[in-house]
């Protein structure tokens, strides 16, 4: 697959290709110091980012590759001839063989027709694919597996666009127990749900293998006692092995205490975005056009 658009497009055989390249980036990287010589990616982010921007923009300069930059600002009303998103997406298409894009419309992303590769890297609130297949990796490095995890997902799962694509992703592996923990308003869309799951309205989880919690902003629709009844600390975590893991930024939802304990993956989770961009690329550069 050429373009990386949603969790939904992948079989779980196109996973494990990703996460196997991944593996071997991350232990022979000389291996690919050439792999994308002479090969452009465009950055092109019409939403905040620093891990990701700056991750992509590492990862390919690691395969020997360039780095060219699309700025929102150039896009404003200040400029002397506004125009469309698709149009600067086509006109960089025609300089770069990546274009790694962010932007706040769920569609654009699903409807572009250019020449480059298209990396998703966050569409409104709908997914962030890349993203889950950095989780999936920290999973598969932490446990060693992918199939038979009880998993819980708490926070936003409304507009969670990262708890999107990982329910996505999960679903393509067996014997996976997924908890959804949110309140009623912020629950996870049903578009995608495809298997069984148990949702609670309270931040009740158990000795899951794994909790993935997730950025929980001020809402308008949730008080503020109900949202910080979401923010995870110390003792909740006391005698047990469950793996935390966060797509960071954090904003408060895990209590610092928490950073220097066992359980706490999120920063080895971000530090191995590094080696799956760079297998996102790979892949998608070796898929036919
Ligand atoms: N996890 C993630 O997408 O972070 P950024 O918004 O900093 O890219």
């Amino acid at each position: 697959m050429k373009n990386i658009v949603s969790m939904a497009d992948f079989s779980k055989e196109e996973i494990e290709q990703i996460l196997f390249l991944a593996k071997d980036v991350e232990a022979n990287p000389e291996k690919f110091s050439e792999a994308l010589k002479g090969k452009t990616l465009a950055i092109a982010f019409f939403e905040p980012s620093t891990r990701t921007r700056v991750g992509f923009s590492a990862a390919m300069q690691k395969l020997g590759g360039n780095v060219v930059e699309v700025y929102e600002s150039k896009l404003s009303d200040k400029m002397s001839a506004p125009e469309s998103d698709e149009d600067t997406l086509r006109v960089v298409s025609d300089y770069a063989d990546f274009v790694a894009l962010r932007h706040k419309s769920r569609d654009l992303v699903k409807n572009l027709k250019i020449n480059s590769r298209i990396i998703n890297c966050g569409n409104g609130n709908d997914e962030h694919p890349t993203q889950t297949l950095i989780d999936l990796y920290t999973i598969l490095k932490e446990i060693g597996r992918l199939d038979n995890l009880s998993v819980a997902i708490a926070g936003d799962l409304r507009g969670m666009r990262a708890g999107h694509s990982l329910v996505l992703g999960l679903a393509k592996f067996d014997s996976i127990r997924l908890t959804l923990l949110s309140p009623k308003l912020l629950s996870m869309p049903r578009e995608y749900l495809n298997s069984e799951v148990i949702e609670k309205n309270n931040f009740e989880f158990t000795n899951e293998d794994i909790l993935y919690v997730a950025g929980f902003p001020p809402a308008k629709e949730v008080s503020e006692d109900e949202r910080k009844s979401y923010i995870l600390n110390a003792s909740m975590l006391r005698g047990k092995k469950t793996i935390i893991m966060n797509p960071l930024p954090r904003v408060d939802e895990i209590d610092i205490a928490i950073d220097s304990m066992q359980n706490a993956k999120y920063f080895e989770q971000s530090k191995n975005g590094l080696f799956v961009r760079m297998a996102v690329l790979l892949y998608s550069y070796q898929s036919p056009s």
